[in-house]
């Protein structure tokens, strides 16, 4: 026998535990269960006051203070702690921080990911952490939004492979595994599809658009036990997300049995009041939150008032809150939070944060990431060098000089990205990650070029600085608004000291691209553009005559001017995290082979948007009057150091049924003189369709490594119910009839092998 209250004894079913707390508790601790707070507003009133279930952004000190707080309460319910780690344990320092998931996406390495998320968890969980707001699945559509480098690109097929990976990292074996974090997908659905790529607007889908190719990655990780869902900012069709009753009643829950928790991004409800202007009150608003079975109310502290009210006046009943209230609290049984609340440890983050084995992940995530755009022969410098036991190169015999410039050089934040140390979205980290742990571009020449080379540096040109926004300093909900930002006007001292640095030197490095104040939410951009001084600076170094390496630290595609497409060598690093420096100088000096593949296209002008490769087909032409359509660098490309040919694509069953499987092969024959992870991309191509289709959609692809001067027949296996569109009725079918498979190095129509097979039915 024992004299435990049921919800307290973990030997009984987890939904026997929620049934007998959920009848202990009062209407406002209910309510109150639903509310995710932000923790830096203090948590005292959030805990005694408002009852809270969920705090997020909490500072280690807050962790400690809000889990002491709760031991004071009448039921003591744990408190779920979320947080944003969404490439690394963003907001602790000393964690380790890796490339930003586009970056990650470059790799379409899902293992990698995989173990990216996995080492995230190890540390998170260790601070007292239990959820992160990670993945996001969104689809870039527009390059001027300020939200890619959140992404992992633009390819829903390749988006759904990335974060099923990190889903599975992150929860690991399971909720009881005392490494497991809550993974979150967001932004349920459809928040990617701006208006001239501006954050939140209206987006414009259908509801079988949104089925075509938003919502697929979202099915498959609802189907794979992605146990939380964030329902974005965006409205579509005149309905926000977090009321929109066909997408979370009818899709998640009910087409897909989706029996997840939901958390609503920031003040989604208080925006329908204030913002999108659908309720006339938080009262009303609280209620339609609550009939759209929300459950977990991220930062509308007014939430608690408007639906103790809506109660009140009968608007929705107790049961609304109820079904929300059971499914937090099985999170927190499942989790093992009443026996065990998961608090800070301090002895295992001693010993896993920020681990040599974290940081050795980490860089060969960095080194992955890396996307080889051009290379006239320059890369890799001085022919290709190999490390010594320290990693660093061994030289020829013959010194030389690396002028390593340009404002992003030597920038650890830029690195990071946004969502790390300083990025702005907490206000315990303004000094970011510990600088030591970041090496940039310049400590990674500095670090590796060999011991007789000579690394110079300039900085050349500045970005930009801030100012306040005209429109004030806060939005209507009392939310700071980000400064604007004021291009750098031209310095001519600037450039004439990075020129002479070029000019005395073999090689140039440009490192250019933008920085946080150009990235994330309300920071969409209108242009593509380098801004500030970047452009004359490049131009200035092409001048010289120096071969110049152009390195792309940026958050997103940028257009680069004809002096970087001129250069001998364009690489993309994305943000690369603490080890990106390290690992670009590792490319650029031949000591790792360029192995990253566009995970997105890259823009010749802003008004290509949108650039994605899988657009419909139908339209006139391929090109504008003034301008090809063709992007400059385009989904799938990434060069290597040597040369990969492609032949005898055969598909092996050119008639196949519909619960079948395409089985084809093709030979890549590794025909220069150093090795290659060669990523072989399998395209399908539906040639007759019942309504207009996109022209080639990525299927699948695999990563095949293959030593100089050797050949290997690669074996491509494709289930033919992934040959499916979604018809005009919002259905997702196989239609029989002639297919295409296009196989090849990128998405490039002529870069791709083809070879007929038809389906039968
Ligand atoms: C708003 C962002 O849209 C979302 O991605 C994030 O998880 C939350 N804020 C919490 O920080």
């Amino acid at each position: 026998m024992t004299d435990l209250l049921p919800y307290l004894d973990s030997s009984l079913p987890v939904s026997d535990r929620v049934d007998d707390l959920v009848g202990r508790m009062t209407l406002p601790e209910k309510v109150g269960q639903m509310l995710q707070l932000n923790a830096q507003d203090g948590v005292r009133r959030l805990v005694e006051d408002l009852h809270v279930g969920s705090i997020l952004h909490t500072s280690p000190e807050n962790v400690l203070e809000a889990a002491a707080l709760v031991e004071q309460t009448r039921l003591r319910i744990p408190l779920l702690v979320a947080e944003d780690c969404i490439h690394g344990h963003s907001f602790w320092e000393g964690a380790t921080i890796y490339p930003t998931q586009l970056g990650m996406a470059a790799t379409w390495d899902t293992g990698l990911v995989e173990q990216a998320a996995r080492a995230t968890a190890v540390e998170v969980a260790a601070t007292g952490i239990h959820w992160t707001f990670s993945p996001v699945l969104c689809i870039t559509r527009d390059l001027r939004w300020g939200r890619v480098s959140e992404t992992f690109g633009e390819d829903p097929h390749l988006i759904g492979e990335l974060a099923s990976a990190m889903v599975r990292g992150y929860q690991g074996d399971g909720l009881d595994d005392p490494t497991a974090i809550l993974a979150c997908a967001k932004h349920f659905a459809g928040y990617s599809e701006t208006q001239g790529g501006r954050d939140a607007s209206e987006a414009d889908i259908s509801q079988r658009k949104l089925r075509s190719w938003f919502l697929p990655p979202f099915e498959r990780v609802a189907r794979e036990g992605c146990r939380t869902f964030m329902l974005g900012y965006q409205s579509t069709d005149g309905v926000p997300i977090t009321v929109n009753e066909w997408l979370l009643s009818d899709v998640l829950r009910g087409e897909w049995g989706y029996t997840g928790t939901l958390v609503t991004d920031w003040d989604n409800v208080g925006r329908m009041v204030w913002e999108q202007r659908l309720f006339p009150d938080i009262v009303e608003a609280s209620a339609a939150a609550l009939r759209a079975g929300n459950d977990m109310v991220m930062t509308t502290p007014q939430f608690f008032d408007g639906a103790l009210e809506a109660i009140a006046r009968g608007l929705v009943t107790e049961a609304h809150v109820d079904a929300a209230v059971r499914r937090i609290l099985t999170l927190k049984f499942e989790l093992g939070l009443f026996e065990n609340p998961r608090l800070p440890d301090p002895g295992r983050q001693a010993e896993v944060i920020g681990s040599a084995d974290h940081a050795a992940l980490n860089l060969e995530v960095a080194r992955r990431a890396l996307v080889l755009l051009a290379n006239d022969g320059t890369l890799p410098l001085a022919g290709g060098l190999t490390a010594d036991a320290d990693g660093r190169a061994v030289g020829d015999g013959t010194p030389r000089t690396v002028a390593v410039v340009g404002p992003n050089a030597d920038d650890a934040q830029t690195q990071l990205g946004d969502w790390a140390g300083a990025s702005g979205q907490v206000d315990w980290m303004t000094g970011g990650m510990p600088r030591h742990m970041t090496q940039t571009v310049l400590d990674g020449f500095r670090d590796h070029v060999p011991s007789d080379w000579t690394v110079t540096h300039a900085r050349g040109a500045e970005i930009l600085t801030v100012g306040p926004d005209p429109d004030g300093e806060f939005f209507p909900d009392g939310q700071p608004r980000p400064e604007i930002v004021i291009p750098a006007e031209p310095d001519d001292a600037l450039i004439a000291e990075a020129v002479a640095t070029a000019q005395a030197a073999d090689y140039v490095v440009a490192v250019v691209g933008d920085r946080i104040e150009l990235i994330g939410e309300c920071r969409s951009t209108a242009t593509l553009e380098l801004v500030g001084q970047q452009v004359a600076l490049l131009d200035a170094l092409a001048e010289t005559g120096t071969p110049m390496i152009v390195v792309l630290i940026s958050s997103k595609p940028l257009v680069l001017p004809p002096s970087a497409m001129g250069a001998a060598a364009i690489v993309y690093a994305a943000n690369p995290g603490m080890r990106g420096g390290r690992a670009v100088a590792e490319l650029a000096l031949g000591l790792i082979e360029p192995t990253g593949r566009l995970p997105i296209s890259f823009a010749r002008h802003v008004g290509q948007q949108p650039t994605y490769y899988n657009q419909i087909r139908g339209q006139h032409g391929t090109r504008y009057a003034d301008l090809t359509q063709s992007p400059a660098f385009a989904f799938g490309e990434g060069l290597a150091y040597t040369t990969v040919e492609y032949a005898d694509l055969e598909v092996l069953t050119p008639e196949v049924g519909v619960g079948d499987t395409v089985r084809a092969r093709v030979t890549v024959r590794n025909t220069g003189s150093r090795s290659a992870r060669e990523t072989v991309q399998v395209y399908v191509s539906d040639t007759v369709t019942s309504v207009t289709w996109a022209d080639k959609e990525l299927k699948a692809h695999r990563q095949v490594d293959l030593p100089a001067g050797e050949s290997r027949v690669v074996d491509l296996e494709l289930p033919v119910s992934a040959c499916t569109l979604v018809d005009a009725a919002g259905r997702r079918v196989v239609e029989p009839g002639g297919f295409e498979l296009l196989v090849g190095p990128s998405s490039r129509d002529e870069a791709l092998l083809r070879a007929g097979f038809t389906i039968t039915g």
